[in-house]
């Protein structure tokens, strides 16, 4: 992709609604093998995810951006994790365990709904391959500003760029899957934004080798003046 077709690839995309994100999304047959958002299902195909979180991060106050009904906000919460989420489908709620429930915030990735560094983990995982790239850009930059440290994000990447700025759609999975970009290209969002690569930490929550993580730890940086 060259810079002039990005361009125009990124004015053209347009929104998925909050309405898209409703009761059949979560927990209709239409995904492959059986996969949906009840919490009995997550819960076996989370196996030693959540655990791993915990240990791996050992957070304070975490943040789940982009939660649906909170299956893992609720399999945090059994490991003590104390855990907030946002989304903006009013359905997460509906669908939520009782629980988690009323931790989660209904509103945007991108909107300043919490203050700055209040949380020590903020997660969102499968969430900005959904985004446009103008939304994933600025929930990046919401990401960084509410943690404190650490940002943990799974996301579906192009899996043949040929430039940093390639990005493709993957329909055939989903239809709100609008834009996959090169790993490279939002590691790259997430350092000039503050952050710095954990390979180490990467590598352990990717245990599964799917090459769908990132893991990036904020650290303070100077602009002068
Ligand atoms: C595939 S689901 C992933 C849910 C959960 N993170 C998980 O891994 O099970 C994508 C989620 O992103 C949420 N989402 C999509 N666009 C959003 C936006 N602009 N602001 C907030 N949430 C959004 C959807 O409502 C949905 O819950």
């Amino acid at each position: 992709m060259t810079l002039p077709e990005f361009e125009s690839a990124i004015f053209a995309q347009t929104p998925t609604s909050s309405d898209h994100y409703d009761s059949e999304y979560f927990t209709g047959e239409w995904r492959a093998e059986g996969n949906n958002y009840n919490l009995e299902t997550r819960r076996a195909i989370e196996a030693s995810n959540p655990q791993l979180i915990r240990d791996v991060f050992r957070p304070t106050k975490a943040l789940d951006l982009g939660c649906g009904p909170g299956a893992l906000m609720h399999l945090l919460w059994e490991l003590g994790v104390d855990v907030e989420g946002i989304d903006f489908a009013e359905s997460s709620r509906q669908l939520a365990t009782p629980e988690v429930r009323d931790r989660i915030l209904i509103g945007n990735t991108y909107e300043h709904l919490k203050p700055a560094n209040a949380f020590d983990l903020v997660i969102s995982r499968e969430v900005l391959e959904h985004l446009t790239v103008f939304q994933v850009k600025k929930t990046v930059e919401n990401m960084v500003r509410m943690t404190s440290r650490f940002v943990y994000c799974t996301t579906r990447f192009h899996p043949e760029p040929h430039s940093l700025i390639d990005f493709t759609t993957q329909f055939d999975v989903d239809p709100t899957h609008i834009t996959l970009l090169n790993k490279d290209f939002l590691r790259l969002m997430f350092v000039i934004e503050g952050c710095r690569s954990r390979p180490d930490l990467e590598a352990r929550m990717d245990w599964g080798n799917k090459g769908r993580v990132l893991v990036m730890e904020k650290v303070p940086v100077s602009l002068g003046g």
